[in-house]
């Protein structure tokens, strides 16, 4: 397992009951109401605009964790032809869904929810596979970014954070009090050497990297020697 969370690996289990219990109903609201006034911006609108630069006219996409959607309204305002959205918030499934019927392209999108790990089985591949700031919220990297990446037949975009001293001691101070709390989502921190790894086991190479102060914005493609599964 590749997670660094400054504690032992908790279970998806207690991990995907954290998760609902973080992306709730209000803060789906918020995010909603925020992407409403100002956009996709900062880590999410440079791996929006890295992957629209390779064309997205007429491709469909899996958005993986995709929150309230905006990777999906953004890529579908740019011609896509619709995708498949998989997050395990019922809470932020719905805002996603709610928000594409209100945009009109409802029909052209197919909703999922649970633990992608466990879901990708009933996940068709798309052209285009985003994670944008997921496997930070998920102990066992390897397991999703090694379901996710058969299934992107040209492009993987993935946001994660930095894992630089600063980054993991923020990370594990906010893991601590969550314990204290007794809250059971956690945050992690993934080595970048391994999460290549993963991506070049399946035949995926890095095609562009952007770094911020604690986002790393990566977009892998697909050799035309090493097809999707
Ligand atoms: C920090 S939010 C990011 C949302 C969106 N991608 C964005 O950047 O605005 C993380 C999202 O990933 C989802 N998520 C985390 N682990 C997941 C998993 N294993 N399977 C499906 N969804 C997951 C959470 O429910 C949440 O919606």
């Amino acid at each position: 397992m590749g997670g660094r969370s400054g504690e032992s690996l908790v279970s998806c289990c207690g991990q995907c009951r954290g998760i609902e219990a973080v992306f709730d109903d209000s803060a789906a609201r918020r995010d909603l109401r925020r992407y409403r006034r100002k956009g996709a911006t900062g880590s999410t609108r440079q791996l929006i605009d890295a992957i629209a630069a390779e064309g997205v006219a007429g491709l469909t996409f899996l958005d993986i964790g995709g929150g309230i959607g905006q990777v999906q309204h953004e890529l579908m305002a740019c011609g896509a032809r619709g995708g498949t959205s998989v997050d395990a918030s019922p809470a932020y499934l719905q805002t996603a869904r709610d928000e594409a019927v209100r945009r009109g392209y409802g029909d052209r999108m197919r909703y999922l929810g649970g633990d992608f790990v466990t879901r990708a089985n009933d996940v068709e591949a798309a052209e285009i596979v985003t994670l944008d700031r997921v496997i930070c919220c998920y102990p066992d990297m390897p397991a999703l970014l090694g379901a996710a990446a058969p299934l992107a037949r040209r492009t993987l975009g993935i946001v994660f954070p930095r894992n630089t001293p600063f980054i993991r001691a923020g990370v594990a101070i906010v893991n601590f009090v969550q314990r204290l709390r007794r809250h059971p989502f956690r945050g992690y921190i993934h080595d970048p050497d391994e999460v290549e790894a993963v991506l070049a086991r399946h035949g995926l190479r890095r095609r562009s990297l952007r770094e911020g102060f604690l986002w790393r914005v990566m977009v892998y493609g697909r050799n035309r020697q090493s097809p999707a599964a």
